[in-house]
């Protein structure tokens, strides 16, 4: 965690050049950082150095804004983050832990509940998963269950 932490504000002071830099910073410490398969696309929703640092809180800030506001944008959605980063392998951003989300959450221990409602894969429906009685329906590709989902 304060490993992550120090690379991600490292990384930040790189600024362009963190993309080249940082596989040879964990070379140099000998620190075995995550590593990335890269988003689709040309570019994130936002600069890759803001993204690094600050996607957890566009994606808590939409939640909120989402939840109690009924205000709905899709710039910062969590379904383009997985249609973006999805493993080429495993379909998922979550599935392994080198999966994009898993792969630097895992590092810090991070632990996210955002995949008990959230497909973790794009256009399919979240697999069943413990707690909040997921359950595989109808639903819309992002939600596996609508029981719960105003409570967070
Ligand atoms: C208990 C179920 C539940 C959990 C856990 C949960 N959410 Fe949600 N989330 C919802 C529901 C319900 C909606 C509204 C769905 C809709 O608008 O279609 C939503 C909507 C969102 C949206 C806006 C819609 C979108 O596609 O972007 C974001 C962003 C979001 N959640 C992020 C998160 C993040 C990040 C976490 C984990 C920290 C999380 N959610 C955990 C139920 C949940
Ligand atoms: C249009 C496709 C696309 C979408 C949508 C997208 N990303 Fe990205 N993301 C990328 C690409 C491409 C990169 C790598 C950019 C680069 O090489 O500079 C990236 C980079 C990142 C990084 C930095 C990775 C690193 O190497 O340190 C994070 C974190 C990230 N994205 C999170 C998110 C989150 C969270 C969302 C949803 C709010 C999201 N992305 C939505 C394409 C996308
Ligand atoms: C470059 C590494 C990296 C990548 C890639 C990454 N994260 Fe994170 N994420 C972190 C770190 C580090 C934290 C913890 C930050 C803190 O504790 O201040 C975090 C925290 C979060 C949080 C807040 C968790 C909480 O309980 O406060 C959410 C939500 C989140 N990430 C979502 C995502 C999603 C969704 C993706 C994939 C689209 C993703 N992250 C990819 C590094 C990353």
């Amino acid at each position: 965690m304060a490993r992550l932490a120090k690379w991600l504000r490292l990384a930040a002071l790189i600024g362009g050049a963190a993309f080249v830099a940082v596989p040879s910073i964990p070379a140099v410490a000998g620190v075995d950082l995550p590593k990335l398969e890269k988003g689709k696309g040309e570019k994130c929703v936002e600069e890759t150095q803001f993204m690094r640092r600050n996607h957890m809180d566009l994606l808590k800030h939409h939640r909120d804004e989402t939840m109690r506001k009924g205000i709905r944008t899709t710039k910062h959605s969590l379904k383009k983050c997985v249609e973006c980063h999805a493993s080429e392998t495993t379909g998922s951003v979550a599935a392994s832990k080198e999966d994009f989300c898993a792969a630097c959450h895992s590092y810090a221990a991070v632990k996210l509940d955002c995949w008990d409602c959230h497909a973790t894969k794009p256009g399919k429906n979240p697999l069943p998963q413990m707690g909040q009685g997921g359950q595989v329906g109808q639903t819309s590709p992002l939600m596996a269950s609508t029981q719960n989902g105003g409570s967070k």
